[in-house]
């Protein structure tokens, strides 16, 4: 939805592809963990500062991650490499980053425990983008028809300027199995795949990883 000044906000009123609006997001995330860091360094710990820092950083990586997860890996699983496994990581890596984000939400702000958290929130996230740019993000600038990126890319700025908090937003883990099973059900089977009525995902080798 364009904002009345016509602009899509936090996009700067440009909507290009929607691999370089999640590549945008997560070099947002990579700056506000290290600013995170220089506020951990000061002493005392200005709290209210880490708060103000934190509860958007926080809001936005949920955010981000169900964006992804309505948008961009429903077509992935369309036309990435080897989709399936890419979209089984990824909600796995989601799941892993939701968990540390409320973990932290359950102690208070720069507290010991508080911080333990948002490391484990960080590292997940820090190890996912990385994978996520290589393989998900890379295959879909391979694969995927630009119109169809910029496309999604409306719809994905579309959804975070809706979503400014996680209010009313169910951030609970998904199951990735169960994930993908759904979003194949709802799609057309691609020529070149094999035509076993869609069911076969081939993620029995990637069970208990
Ligand atoms: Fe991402
Ligand atoms: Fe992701």
């Amino acid at each position: 939805m364009r904002l009345r000044d016509g602009s899509l906000s936090g996009y700067g009123g440009v909507v290009p592809d929607i691999t370089r609006l999640i590549l945008q997001d997560h070099t947002w995330f990579r700056w506000q963990f290290a600013a995170l860091d220089d506020l951990q360094a000061r002493n005392p710990v200005d709290v209210e500062a880490v708060r103000a820092l934190w509860d958007p950083l926080s809001a936005r990586l949920d955010l981000h991650a169900i964006a992804e997860e309505q948008i961009f890996y429903p077509r992935l699983l369309e036309f990435g490499e080897d989709p399936e496994a890419e979209t089984l990581d990824a909600i796995s890596d989601h799941n892993d980053i939701r968990d540390g984000l409320h973990d932290a939400a359950r102690h208070p702000v720069a507290t010991q425990q508080w911080w333990d958290a948002v490391r484990r929130a960080r590292v997940a996230n820090d190890e996912h983008m990385g994978e996520e740019e290589n393989e998900g993000l890379a295959d879909f600038r391979l694969r995927a028809p630009p119109a169809l990126r910029e496309s999604l890319g409306a719809q994905f700025a579309e959804y975070l300027d809706q979503h400014r908090t996680t209010q009313g937003v169910d951030t609970s883990d998904k199951d990735p199995e169960g994930y993908v099973r759904e979003v194949e059900r709802g799609l057309q089977p691609r020529q070149d795949r094999p035509t076993d009525g869609g069911t076969s995902l081939g993620i029995g080798s990637l069970k208990g990883r």
